[in-house]
C-alpha cells in the first residue's frame, strides 16, 4: 500500500447501512493479522466467519454507542488498519475507556498508520468524556514501543496470560494513560 491514510470514525448510521462491506473489511486486516502471528484473541486457523461475527459484534455495539470505532484507510477507500475505543463501562468508572484491536494490515506497516490511530482514539477519549485508558498487549511485542511512543505507561505484566495464534503460552503488560 503506497496511498495517503486517513484515519476517520464510523457512525452508528454508517455501522448499521455499511456493516456488510465493513464486516469484510476489517475481516480481512484481523485475518492478515493473525495469520502474521497477532496474539489478538484469536487462534489459528481463523475462518472468515468467525472474523465476520466478530465484526459484526463491535459494529452492533457501535450503533448502540458502546464502543468506538476508528478506520485508518486509503484514498482508494482500503481498510488499511483500525482501533476501538470501548466506552461502556461500569458505573463507578464512567471517566473510563479500553483502547482494543489495534490492528495493522501488513501490507501497510511501518508508515506511521497505528501512530495516528493512537492519536485519533486519544481525540476520540476526550470527545467522550473520559480521562482514563487501558490496554493490554503481548510482553515484548512491536505494539509495547507504540504505546510507549504514544505516552502509555506499563502497570505491569502477567505471565502466561494468553496465547499466541500457534497455541504458545504469552505474557501480557497492562499499559494506562491519563489523558490531561
Ligand atoms: C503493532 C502494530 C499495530 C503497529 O502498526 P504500524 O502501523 O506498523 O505502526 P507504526 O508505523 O506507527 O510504527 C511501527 C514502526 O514503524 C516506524 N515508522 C513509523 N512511521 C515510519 C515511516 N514513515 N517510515 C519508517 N518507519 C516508520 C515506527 O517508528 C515504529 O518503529 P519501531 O517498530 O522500531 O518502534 C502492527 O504491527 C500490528 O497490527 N501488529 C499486529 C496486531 C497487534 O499486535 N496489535 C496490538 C494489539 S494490542
Amino acid at each position: 500500500m503506497s496511498d495517503a491514510i486517513t484515519v476517520r470514525r464510523v457512525d452508528a448510521d454508517e455501522a448499521r447501512e455499511r456493516g456488510a462491506a465493513l464486516s469484510h473489511a476489517l475481516a480481512d486486516v484481523l485475518i492478515d493479522c493473525v495469520e502474521g502471528g497477532a496474539s489478538v484473541s484469536f487462534m489459528l486457523p481463523l475462518p472468515r466467519e468467525k472474523a465476520l461475527a466478530f465484526w459484526r459484534g463491535v459494529l452492533a455495539a457501535v450503533t448502540r454507542g458502546e464502543r468506538v470505532l476508528l478506520l485508518a484507510e486509503t484514498t482508494a477507500g482500503r481498510v488499511a488498519g483500525t482501533v476501538q475505543l470501548i466506552t461502556a463501562q461500569p458505573d463507578n468508572q464512567p471517566h473510563r475507556a479500553d483502547v482494543a484491536k489495534m490492528l495493522v494490515h501488513r501490507d501497510a506497516r511501518r508508515r506511521g498508520v497505528a501512530g495516528l490511530l493512537m492519536k485519533a482514539v486519544d481525540q476520540a477519549a476526550r470527545d467522550a468524556g473520559k480521562n482514563v485508558l487501558v490496554l493490554d498487549t503481548v510482553t515484548g511485542g512491536d505494539a509495547e514501543r507504540l504505546y510507549q511512543r504514544a505516552g502509555w505507561h506499563s502497570a505491569g505484566t502477567v505471565p502466561k496470560y494468553a496465547l499466541m495464534p500457534d497455541g504458545a503460552y504469552c505474557a501480557t503488560t497492562f499499559f494506562y494513560k491519563h489523558l490531561a
